[in-house]
């Protein structure tokens, strides 16, 4: 332990979405010469124990692991029904439990004094930490900056009677398409595209208060870091800079960190933190399939479909007789599965389609024969897509997946969207296009065009590399 490092403790929202880009960040920032301390909750250190072997939280002599509480009990599966519940516990007891922890950070001399809090965008207690020991926090907002700017006019649309809704059926009714015409930056954007968790009737709704808290409680901090690139979200990021003049879209992370740590290490290389075991083995069922001939199928961490829904996804895919390579998670189907087992249906995909449980996700983005996305449209793997130039057909489920799908649809020319109320027919016909289509090419011309600026964005010279630099200054001086 070298104790002129600076020491920077990263701590990430508990869920995939969360821990995938900030652990990206803090592995950049070990890259940069900080010492670095990763805060996973108890409980998901004890999973990825599980899942991934004891040898993946080894560490490095300068990368060192810690836990907090989260406040939930062990049992709780942690899922997305748990969300709100987590948001009640984490200020309480995850706030006494990082108070213990950084306590004991500042207090020991086996580590580096602690130089600054990097922490989620929604982990938004941290701060009051921060203060009481006076060390300067940054906070990492995962989600687009689309989604974010959405969380921002979350009082705004309180202010103007949208939330809460009047009624439930408001949801179904039509009103959802009701243009918003007030945020210069958003043009065309509709109620239904802001993330979800404004559609209730309740007006202390826990997860529309915690998103909108989180956005304005970051304004305490010495800057906002943000997963994506100005090229990307000009309007949008702009926007922003107004409320938080000191942003750092540094994104996309995956790309910033593969040029960046191109002479890289191996023992952080090694360091990843699926919650669920990859299969790898679907890499060399892709390397035997032509260019651009599969589907990638996959909704990622915490999505919950129906019986009817999956079905319908499933003999979708069956029907456009396209090969498919499907994640379907262990929980993300809320009762029965049987279609996958129907003697038709495994016929009819029999050496077409694979279905596998957790994939390696950016390599199978980034594998030749992949030629199209069908994606729950999460900030991650739309971005992870966006990296490799592929087009997307987009079934957004909830919080900002919305505001997501939009842009990939309406701005961007990369994304085409399935109603939520998903049909078999409508899966074949929009996969069909995506993969073969006119449209289909079109989206796949814009994606390469997109891939093209975010591997600019992160190069020497492009937004995103000089962004990092700025915040790796920043982080030093503000340290020093
Ligand atoms: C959640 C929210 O749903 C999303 O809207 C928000 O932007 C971030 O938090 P999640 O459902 O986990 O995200 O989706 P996503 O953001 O796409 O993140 C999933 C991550 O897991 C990605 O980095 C993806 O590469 C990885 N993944 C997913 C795998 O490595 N393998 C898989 O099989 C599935």
């Amino acid at each position: 332990m070298n104790p002129l490092k600076l020491h920077v403790v990263c701590v990430p929202l508990p869920a995939q979405g969360h821990i995938n880009p900030m652990l990206k960040l803090a592995k950049l920032l070990h890259q940069s010469g900080f010492y670095i301390t990763f805060v996973h909750t108890k409980f998901n250190f004890d999973r990825l124990m599980k899942s991934n072997g004891p040898n993946s939280l080894k560490g490095l002599p300068d990368f060192r692991f810690e836990t907090i509480s989260d406040g939930l009990p062990p049992e709780n599966q942690r899922g997305i029904m748990d969300l709100p519940d987590l948001c009640i516990t984490m200020p309480i007891d995850g706030l006494i439990s990082f108070r213990g922890l950084i306590a004991k950070l500042v207090s020991s001399e086996n580590v580096p004094p602690v130089s600054c809090i990097v922490s989620d965008g929604v982990m938004n207690f941290t701060y009051k930490v921060a203060e009481e020991f006076n060390i300067p926090e940054f906070k990492l907002f995962t989600p687009s900056g689309c989604g974010m700017l959405g969380y921002l006019n979350f009082d705004e649309l309180q202010k103007r009677g949208y939330f809460p809704l009047k009624d439930e059926k408001n949801i179904s009714d039509g009103y959802l398409e009701t243009e918003v015409d007030w945020i210069p930056s958003m043009s065309g954007i509709r109620l239904k595209d802001f993330p979800t968790f404004f559609r209730t009737t309740n007006s202390s709704n826990t997860m529309f208060n915690y998103n909108r808290d989180s956005v304005n409680n970051a304004m305490k901090a010495k800057g906002i870091i943000l997963n994506t690139f100005q090229e990307l979200e000009s309007e949008v990021l702009d926007a922003i800079k107004i409320k938080y003049p000191n942003l750092y879209p540094i994104g996309p992370l995956p790309l910033l960190y593969k040029n960046i740590s191109s002479n890289s290490n191996n023992h952080l290389e090694s360091i990843d933190f699926s919650l669920w075991k990859e299969d790898v083995n679907c890499m060399k069922w892709l390397d035997k399939k032509d260019k651009g001939s599969v589907v990638y199928v996959n909704f990622g961490s915490l999505v919950i479909m129906n019986t009817k829904q999956l079905r319908e996804f499933a003999w979708g895919l069956a029907n456009t007789k396209y090969f498919f390579l499907w994640v379907i998670r262990p929980n993300l189907v809320e009762c029965g599965d049987e279609v996958l087992s129907n003697d038709e249906f495994v016929k009819e995909i029999e050496n077409r389609g694979l279905i596998l449980e957790w994939a390696p996700q950016e390599k199978v983005l980034g594998h030749s024969s992949i030629g199209g996305f069908l994606t729950h449209c999460g900030w991650n793997s739309m971005l992870e897509s966006i990296c490799e130039g592929v087009p997307m057909v987009c079934w957004p489920f909830f919080a900002e997946q919305q505001t997501n799908c939009f842009y990939a649809c309406s701005k961007w020319g990369v994304g085409i969207e399935i109603e939520s109320d998903v049909s078999r027919e409508q899966v074949e016909g929009l996969v069909k296009e995506l993969m073969g289509g006119v449209k289909g090419k079109e989206m796949k011309k814009r994606g390469v065009d997109w891939k093209h600026k975010a591997k600019a964005a992160t190069t020497i010279g492009g937004s995103s590399y000089d962004n990092y630099n700025s915040l790796v200054l920043q982080l030093k001086i503000l340290s020093g």
